[in-house]
């Protein structure tokens, strides 16, 4: 089944959806992902993503839209949408784009963990600039400091987990994803899932969803 998994910036969607890649050998879609490779090559999405990304707004409907459906044309794997949709419009434009490309989504799968938490989670995470495998300074430190246990890359904090950027995406997020909970509701897809429980616990939740 291909779902959506969201939820506010640190609820854990990149860390559930390695678990579903690797253990369901689905594929992860995730527009913020997909931006910051394209930071990395600065190709011209990247340039654009890099000025609403650092200041933790989202990037515009119309950038993120055509980005994803260059992504899903041809897809033949179960995906999970991770970050992608974030907004209503983006929503309806995804259902049109399903529709049109003779897709469909079962589950929008929701991340619910309280906003203390999410703070602490998302100052505290490091990245790998190499593999994008996900830390957390005291919950899951690399083995040795800033070294990937993974792949031997770099582990750095992302610009956007910068304490004063992080209060502009939660409330981005208030304002633009969450009324994504009663579009999924009246579709009859929404799915909650208790995200401030040991990682493990709250995956067993999305595989039973999922299976
Ligand atoms: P994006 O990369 O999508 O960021 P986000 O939604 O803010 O989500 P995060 O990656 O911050 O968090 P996550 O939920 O994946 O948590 P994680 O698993 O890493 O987007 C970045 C930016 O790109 C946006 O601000 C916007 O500018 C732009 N963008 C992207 N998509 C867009 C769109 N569709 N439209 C417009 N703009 C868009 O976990 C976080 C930390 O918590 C880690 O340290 C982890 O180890 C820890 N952790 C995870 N689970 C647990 C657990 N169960 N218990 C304890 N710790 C945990």
């Amino acid at each position: 089944m291909n779902v959506i998994l969201f939820g506010a910036p640190g609820a854990g969607k990149g860390t559930q959806s390695s678990l579903m890649i690797e253990r369901l050998g689905m594929k992860q879609i995730s527009t913020g992902d997909l931006f910051r490779a394209a930071i990395k090559n600065q190709t011209d999405l990247g340039k654009k993503a890099q000025e609403y990304m650092d200041k933790g707004q989202l990037v515009p409907d119309s950038i993120v839209i055509g980005m994803v459906e260059e992504v899903l044309k041809g897809e033949t794997k179960e995906f999970i949408l991770d970050g992608f949709p974030r907004t209503v419009a983006q929503a309806q434009a995804l259902d049109e784009l399903l529709r049109k490309l003779g897709l469909s989504v079962g589950k929008a799968i929701f991340l619910e963990v309280p906003m203390e938490i999410l703070m602490d989670r998302l100052t505290g995470r490091r990245v790998c600039k190499s593999c994008g495998a996900v830390y957390h300074v005291t919950s899951k430190p690399p083995k040795m400091a800033g070294v990937c246990d993974l792949c031997g890359g770099e582990v750095y904090q992302r610009n956007d987990d910068k304490a004063e950027v992080i209060g502009t995406r939660l409330k981005t997020y208030e304002e633009f994803t969450s009324p994504l909970k009663s579009f999924y509701k009246d579709a009859g897809k929404y799915v909650e899932v208790d995200g401030d429980r040991a990682t493990e616990s709250v995956y067993k939740d999305i595989e039973r969803i999922v299976l």
